[in-house]
């Protein structure tokens, strides 16, 4: 008898559980379950009379933070005039992005230190420019934005391969080369001097140390 009731109570549970997973996957399927398309699947959709599921962009229109107005991000200028000053902030970031970027982009043929002497020109690629030729140190900043984004003479435009905030960050780059050519002592923080010189003399009563010497 004892044992009849027990097993009613157990059927009793499994049928409870059975219907409360109906209920949650019903609810389940409402939410997730609705006919939808794969994007750029082969799935034909009847709406369409080319039967495409994705539909080419409408026209005219431009993805949110997509929109390329005249601004100084885009073109370098300011009333037309090539800028004198950077459309965002400067930061230690920004100069290490701009330094992979510049690394990546423009040193085969300018050289890491910007004298114009890269791989790419060592074996027979017409010359590239120096930027540490006073032209192009007076040069604004918005003029190297101008020249990475359409190219300059046998240079080739890099607007396809470097987004606006990268050539942005690889022109921040080439002003650090720049002022590292020409720099003085004088231009360091006194702190930073001190810890310079340390190093310097550390670095002389120890010549092996540094280069790997035998
Ligand atoms: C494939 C080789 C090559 C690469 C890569 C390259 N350049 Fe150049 N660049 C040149 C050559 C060649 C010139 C000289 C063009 C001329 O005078 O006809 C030049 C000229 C320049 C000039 C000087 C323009 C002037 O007024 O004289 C700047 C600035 C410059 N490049 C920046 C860059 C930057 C920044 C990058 C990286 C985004 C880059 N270049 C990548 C080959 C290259």
């Amino acid at each position: 008898m004892s044992r009849s009731r027990g097993h009613f109570a157990w059927i009793g549970g499994v049928l409870l559980l059975v219907a409360a997973a109906s209920v949650l996957g019903g609810c389940r399927q409402k939410m997730a379950d609705q006919p939808y398309y794969q994007p750029l699947s082969k799935q034909k959709s009847e709406i369409f009379a080319d039967n495409r599921s994705s539909r080419p962009l409408v026209e005219h229109t431009v993805a949110r933070g997509h929109l390329r107005d005249g601004s100084l991000l885009y073109t370098g200028r300011v009333n037309g005039q090539f800028a004198e000053v950077f459309p965002f902030p400067v930061t230690r970031e920004v100069l290490r992005r701009g330094q992979e970027r510049y690394n990546i982009f423009c040193a085969p043929c300018h050289g890491q230190t910007g004298l114009g002497n890269g791989m790419i020109v060592q074996r027979g690629h017409a010359p590239a420019a120096s930027y540490h030729d006073d032209r192009l140190v007076t040069a604004p900043v918005g003029y190297f934005f101008d020249v990475i984004t359409n190219g300059f003479g046998r240079m080739y435009a890099y607007n396809a391969q470097i987004a606006p905030e990268d050539r942005w960050a690889i022109v921040a780059y080439v002003r650090a080369l720049q002022y590292s050519r020409r720099a003085t002592l004088e231009d360091v923080p006194e702190a930073e001097r001190v810890k310079l010189t340390a190093q310097a003399q550390a670095a002389d009563a120890a010549p092996g140390a540094a280069g790997g010497g035998h």
